[in-house]
């Protein structure tokens, strides 16, 4: 098998960033096929930090870039990344950076509706990033969306920004926020169009290319399967389909070629934003694990909430996404604890299910039922081999095995990239 995909398995954050950099120094070419600008990658190479929204994380790596048509793309964003990563010393240029020519674009007024709307919820907020991915992917369905390959053409720009503000200009109007002129944001985009337009091509004619000659492509996640707008805590949710299958329709390839589906896991769990979250420990492990994990997001820097282990959610993901591997990560922060609970179900109205129920109300009164397990007094943080790591973290990951009924493929024990366990190659299927 020659292809794997990169997924979240909780609600982001669980270190997909080290993991796809990793198996990038594996891959030909690496591809981004959901999302946008709110995700966040941080990869630490040697001595440099990078943080990636939405170059593919593959680039640090010398390895060809794709950002697909099921991205949504904000060109000031994408401009600004790549010259950020560029004073770092990184080259990207239209040889190693394609751009899908399908892509939707994020406009300066789909963030303005994104923080008027959050705003108007006042506590019943979702707590986006902001970043107007959902006005962007709404504008997508409802046919009304500029897309990269409308850079080249000013008459469809100028006729597709009449439609886009009538629409949000109303909106915005009715929310009481500041409405959008029609030139300046023609202007704009056709100053931006000639440093947008060299990157853009049908990618999936490349992939299709890439594809039959052998190559191995990463697809690479953002966000994770319970943020996904089918099967995660909707609303409380972002825009996009995060699941493996969105690979293939989000980069124009067939379904066979999302190839192993790899799910990312922390040992423990956090979430950003609000919405249910049945494990959360808002006491001083919950403290102890944000400070340890430095839980703080990487795009909007909010501190993460935290919880234990939810072996109930994380099996779920594995079930809808297909996932055929998991990748446990951020172990070491569990060093030294006494005990560790694992939620293996939820009391709902006096009854125990093994499942997170669509019905908001049901989410919000889940209880977790927990199994206690022993903790390690040994450090696991570092360990390259299974030798290497106390035997009740062996057992704990195990344990997690068991639950989630996935194999764990990887095991990542500190942030630095060789410090990773190795079960088995995903690239070998
Ligand atoms: P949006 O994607 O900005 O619309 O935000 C919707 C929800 O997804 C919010 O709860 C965000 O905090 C969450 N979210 C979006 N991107 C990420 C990410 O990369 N990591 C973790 N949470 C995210």
């Amino acid at each position: 098998m020659a292809n794997v995909s990169v997924i979240g398995a909780q609600w982001g954050d669980e270190g997909k960033g080290k993991v796809v950099d990793w198996l990038a120094s594996r891959a030909d070419v690496v591809v981004r096929f959901q999302g946008g600008h709110n995700a966040g990658h941080t990869l630490v190479v040697g001595n440099q930090t990078y943080r990636l929204s939405l170059l593919p994380s593959g680039l640090v790596r010398g390895k060809l870039g794709v950002i697909g048509n099921g991205v949504v793309v904000d060109p000031e964003a994408l401009l600004a990344e790549i010259a950020r990563v560029r004073a770092q010393g990184l080259d990207v240029s239209p040889e190693n950076l394609r751009l899908a020519d399908n892509a939707i674009l994020i406009l300066p007024l789909h963030s303005a509706i994104d923080r008027a709307r959050e705003a108007a919820r006042g506590e019943r907020k979702i707590g986006t990033t902001g970043r107007g991915i959902g006005p962007a992917y709404e504008d997508k369905v409802a046919r009304r969306a500029i897309r990269v390959a409308d850079l080249a053409e000013p008459e469809t720009l100028s006729d597709k920004l009449d439609e886009l503000l009538l629409h949000h200009n109303t909106l915005l109007a009715g929310l009481g926020a500041e409405t959008f002129e029609k030139q300046a944001l023609l202007d704009r985009l056709l100053e931006l169009a000639p440093q947008i337009l060299p990157y853009a091509e049908p990618v999936w004619e490349r992939l299709d290319e890439l594809r039959r000659a052998g190559r191995r492509i990463l697809f690479e996640g953002a966000q994770a399967v319970m943020l996904d707008v089918d099967h995660g805590t909707y609303p409380y949710v972002t825009s996009s389909n995060t699941v493996a299958a969105t690979a293939a329709s989000g980069a124009g390839i067939g379904p066979s070629a999302v190839g192993f589906v790899l799910g990312i896991a922390k040992a423990y769990t956090t979430r950003v934003g609000s919405g249910p979250f049945p494990t959360e420990l808002t006491d001083a492990t919950g403290k102890l694990l944000g400070e340890r994990g430095h839980e703080f997001g990487t795009v909007t820097g909010r501190p993460r909430r935290c919880g234990w282990f939810d072996a109930t959610l994380v099996r779920q993901a594995v079930k809808v996404a297909g996932i055929q591997g998991l990748v446990l990560t951020k172990l070491d922060v569990l060093d030294g604890l006494p005990e560790l609970k694992i939620c293996t179900g939820y009391e709902i109205g006096g009854q125990v299910v093994h499942r997170l129920p669509a019905s908001p109300r049901a989410q919000a009164a889940a209880r977790p039922v927990y199994e206690t397990v022993p903790g390690w007094s040994g450090s696991s943080r570092g360990a390259r081999s299974w030798a290497e790591l106390p035997a009740e973290a062996v057992k704990y990951v195990r344990r997690i095995e068991e639950l989630v009924e996935a194999p764990v493929t990887l095991l990542s024990t500190s942030p630095e990239r060789d410090d990773t366990i190795l079960v088995r190659d995903p690239f070998e299927g």
